[in-house]
């Protein structure tokens, strides 16, 4: 392994740029080449990069540009194909979330990562933001008390995707934060959804989560609102954590805020607690940068990534629940394959 690896970016569409833009800023890899079926979008990115090759061909791409390593960002419905086809190439991979289209896909490519001694990470984004981790640390400090449940919603008009329902679009964000955050994967799953638009995908979905040890979480995820909204509640049983990703100032408040239950069954009085807020400082570092500064160091050191294929398999378990779930009326549905956490894999 050289060791300044060549990266190469396949997909310029609405998400490639991002990373395109940081591979590019790294110093500790090179961005050798760019790839997108749509002339047109792989001119109008690499008018930024002229020093970068480019490529319509994904085979020409992989057998060509002399890369290291493939980092994917086009839709779901691809992700197998092109990372199956870099891995079996001999390439370290990176697959934005959702890491793909099912179970059986997911494992299959955690097989071939295996087999070919590669590293494979997935684009778990939020675990590598600076507010993501200074909430872990706020949770884990115990501030909060035991976490009685979360609270997530995600909503805005659009963006309407063509191969996969709001739920496997945009509850991967809010499922790999609360996974982080309770350090554990969810047993059951009840998720109701309704679709409003010709195209026959859900639009709008409500997921409830049950962990062991009764353990909770709320995921509500929406194309059809009129009004941008990305936030979450973390509700332990001494304090209460609100973290509003528009808020351009105070992501996360602390609230000294609780329900002080009766002592005995006998009493039946509630009191409710009140005393001060207060938001901690947060670093102003790109979660990206972080992110692709993570997968270069695992390429170098063979370390497996903090979101590995194994998060990848696990989240889309979850996705795979909830779409089930819908199409049943909301039918519990218990996670298949439930992967246990083992603390080694994540929560670095
Ligand atoms: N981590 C995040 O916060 C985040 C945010 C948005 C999107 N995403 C993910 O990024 C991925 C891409 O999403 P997007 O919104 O950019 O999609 P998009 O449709 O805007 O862009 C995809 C691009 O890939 C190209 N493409 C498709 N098939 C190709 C192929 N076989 N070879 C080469 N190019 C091909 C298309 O021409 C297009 O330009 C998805 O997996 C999505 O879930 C992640």
């Amino acid at each position: 392994m050289r060791n300044k690896p060549n990266i190469g970016v396949v997909g310029c569409g609405y998400w490639g740029p991002n990373l395109i833009r940081n591979f590019n800023l790294l110093k500790e890899c090179t961005l050798k080449a760019i790839c997108d079926t749509d002339e047109t979008r792989l001119a109008s990115v690499s008018a930024h990069y002229p020093h970068v090759e480019t490529y319509t061909d994904y085979e020409a791409f992989l057998n060509d540009a002399d890369l290291d390593a493939v980092v994917i960002a086009v839709p779901v419905r691809f992700h197998f194909d092109l990372a199956s086809r870099s891995l079996l190439a001999g390439k370290h991979t990176f697959i934005e979330k959702p890491m793909a289209s099912s179970i059986d896909e997911c494992k299959k490519l955690n097989e071939l990562a295996e087999q070919q001694g590669l590293v494979l990470m997935v684009g778990h984004t939020f675990l590598y933001s600076p507010v993501v981790r200074k909430i872990k640390e706020i949770v884990d400090s115990g501030e909060l008390g035991k976490i009685n449940y979360i609270s997530s919603r995600r909503l805005n008009l659009g963006l309407y995707q063509k191969d996969i329902n709001v739920v496997w679009d945009l509850a991967p964000h809010d499922l790999s934060i609360i996974l982080f955050l309770m350090n554990e994967c969810p047993r059951e799953v009840n998720c109701r959804g309704k679709t409003t638009s010709a195209a026959n995908i859900y639009d709008v979905a409500n997921m409830s989560l049950g962990f062991s040890d009764g353990g909770f979480a709320a995921v509500h995820s929406s194309w059809l609102d009129p009004k941008k909204v990305r936030d979450m509640a973390i509700v332990g049983d001494r304090k209460m954590l609100v973290y509003d990703d528009l808020d351009p100032a105070t992501k996360v408040k602390i609230y000294d805020m609780r329900v002080e239950q009766p002592g005995t069954p006998h009493e039946s009085r509630i009191s409710y607690h009140y005393g001060d807020m207060w938001a901690p400082y947060i670093s102003p570092n790109e979660p990206l940068r972080i992110e692709a500064t993570h997968f270069i160091d695992c390429i170098l050191t063979g370390e497996t990534p903090m979101t590995c294929g194994a998060h990848g398999l696990e989240l889309v378990c979850i996705l795979t629940a909830a779409s089930e779930s819908m199409r049943n009326n909301g039918a519990n549905i218990l996670i298949e394959n439930h992967i246990p956490r083992d603390g080694q894999l994540i929560g670095k």
